[in-house]
């Protein structure tokens, strides 16, 4: 069966990289969010990282600096090679709509899988930004006097905190769509690892 090449090495050691760094970031931010939790819930011990809160925030800080510097990696990459522009662009809200809808029918066709269509297009733009962002409100909790201007653009520090929360909220419901999406179609799941993707006979 011929292959086609779909993912570059670059991407692929950033994928992986960056779904490590995510996912100690998310559990290891439950177990800080417990200690001083900003709604009426809190997250069960056996999702989080740490044991306890000064353990908690040394995961959460080692992990950052792998998802900064994985993802200023990934980002200068994809702007400078055209990656971005070749796999993520265009991108217009009407085609968005068009292949989510189709997904939730279940009729999104998957024919050639070194296209993203328009819902993984905004998909992976949306788990860029909320990151960015997550990243941004991130320093301003963690240096609210030295960075004060940045806290400033979530309007204070309980700001920055809510943004901070919310953005992780969107990227583990994108994420879990992202898992769900390549547990319904797993011919893709191989090619994150080799880079290329099997043509259907
Ligand atoms: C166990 C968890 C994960 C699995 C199994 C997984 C799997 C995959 C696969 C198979 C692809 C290629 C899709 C295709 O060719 O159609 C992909 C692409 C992608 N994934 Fe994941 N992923 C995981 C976690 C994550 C996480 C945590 C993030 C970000 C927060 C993420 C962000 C992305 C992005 C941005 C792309 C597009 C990469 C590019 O072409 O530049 N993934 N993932």
């Amino acid at each position: 069966m011929p292959s086609v090449h779909v993912h570059p090495l670059v991407v692929r050691i950033a994928h992986w990289i960056n779904a490590l760094a995510v996912l100690i970031m998310i559990t290891s931010g439950w177990q800080i969010y417990n200690a001083s939790p900003l709604f009426d819930f809190t997250f069960p011990g056996t999702v989080t990282l740490g044991g306890w809160l000064a353990a908690g925030i040394l995961w959460h800080f080692a992990a950052m600096w792998l998802l900064v510097v994985n993802g200023v990696v990934y980002v200068t990459y994809g702007l400078v090679s055209g990656h971005f522009r070749r796999k993520l662009l265009p991108i217009s809200p009407r085609a968005v709509l068009k292949d989510v809808g189709a997904a939730l029918r279940g009729r999104l066709a998957h024919e050639n899988l070194a296209v993203y269509n328009a819902a993984q297009r905004a998909a992976y733009l949306a788990l860029i930004v909320c990151l960015a962002i997550l990243v941004a409100s991130g320093l301003a909790i963690w240096k609210p006097v030295q960075l004060h201007p940045l806290a400033l653009l979530f309007g204070d520090y309980e700001g920055a905190r809510y943004v901070h929360f919310f953005a992780m909220v969107a990227v583990a419901l994108i994420v879990l769509v992202h898992v769900v999406m390549v547990i319904l179609v797993p011919r893709t799941f191989p090619s994150m690892f080799t880079g290329r993707i099997h043509e259907k006979a």
